[in-house]
């Protein structure tokens, strides 16, 4: 690092990532250190209490510190242990690369498709080795939640909300040649990331309701007259932005716990269909 980029980087560390850490403003309740028959979630799961009364979790994907790379989350266990509390449905924000004009860094997107370009490298499935199943991922993401998304349009200061989209899900941690992006573009991409598949499928085994909401931060490498993303041009739109996941969150919030616990509204909102995954292989270990 040159003396700027340290600056840079050290104003913007503790908040890397989309920038959610913590949920301020929260009645903290209890903090829970799960083990499960996948390894431990990537950090503790930190308990809240809405204003409303109602109990919400916390995870930080990428660790407390932000020490794991896209590959290297455990994905299997942060499922696993969230389901095993009870969640039904999970709230996702990841930070993204643009692969359209419309969508400049700062916008955000509520994706309603993913192109997996992941390597395999992942542990991306509890089924297997005698459980025998297959999930439907036809749509991978809940239209009820990001309906409710949606609607909170507002709450965010002069960042567009972008409804729908394709997501591609890389493998990084390298970001793409100006060759790909261009060739994600011709597949109708609309953002790009290294950290929603395999979440996404599994939260789908797991039947539980999972919407990602994405921070665009860069244009990723496609556009020619301009330098290719670089971690300082993500980490530079974090630093100006990343407040706007916890605007977006706080509103969202009160409308998702109408949805869920106000069963007169709509009671089929995150019916569960009765999975054939038993509770005991989200069990923590003993
Ligand atoms: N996360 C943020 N920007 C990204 C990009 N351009 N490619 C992959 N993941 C990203």
């Amino acid at each position: 690092f040159d003396a700027a980029e340290w600056d840079l980087w050290s104003s913007v560390l503790p908040k890397r990532g989309t920038g959610l850490y913590k949920l301020d403003g929260l009645k903290h309740i209890e903090t829970l250190d799960l083990d499960t028959p996948y390894g431990k979630p990537s950090s503790p799961i930190q308990i809240f209490e809405t204003e409303s009364g109602n109990q919400i979790a916390f995870l930080a994907r990428h660790g407390e510190k932000h020490t794991l790379l896209p590959s290297e989350v455990p994905y299997r266990s942060n499922i696993a242990a969230l389901r095993h509390i009870g969640v039904l449905a999970i709230l996702a924000f990841s930070s993204v690369g643009s692969l359209q004009e419309h969508i400049a860094p700062g916008d955000f997107v509520v994706p309603d498709q993913i192109i997996d370009r992941t390597k395999g490298v992942r542990k991306d499935s509890f089924f297997g080795q005698g459980l025998i199943g297959h999930s439907s991922f036809g749509e991978p993401f809940h239209s009820g939640l990001s309906q409710v998304i949606m609607s909170c349009k507002d709450s965010l200061n002069e960042s567009k909300l972008i409804q729908g989209g394709t997501l591609i899900a890389m493998e990084g941690p390298a970001f793409s040649t100006r060759a790909e992006s261009r060739l994600y573009q011709s597949w109708g991409g609309s953002v790009i990331n290294m950290s929603s598949v395999p979440e996404a499928k599994l939260a789908r085994e797991a039947e539980m309701a999972y919407q990602l909401v994405c921070m665009a931060t860069d244009y990723d490498s496609w556009r020619l007259n301009e330098e290719p993303v670089s971690t300082s041009t993500v980490m530079l739109t974090l630093s100006k932005n990343g407040n706007n996941a916890a605007l977006l969150l706080k509103a969202v919030l009160p409308q998702i716990e109408e949805k869920l616990y106000n069963s007169s509204v709509e009671p089929a909102f995150f019916t569960k269909t009765g999975s054939i995954l038993q509770n005991s292989i989200f069990m923590p270990k003993e």
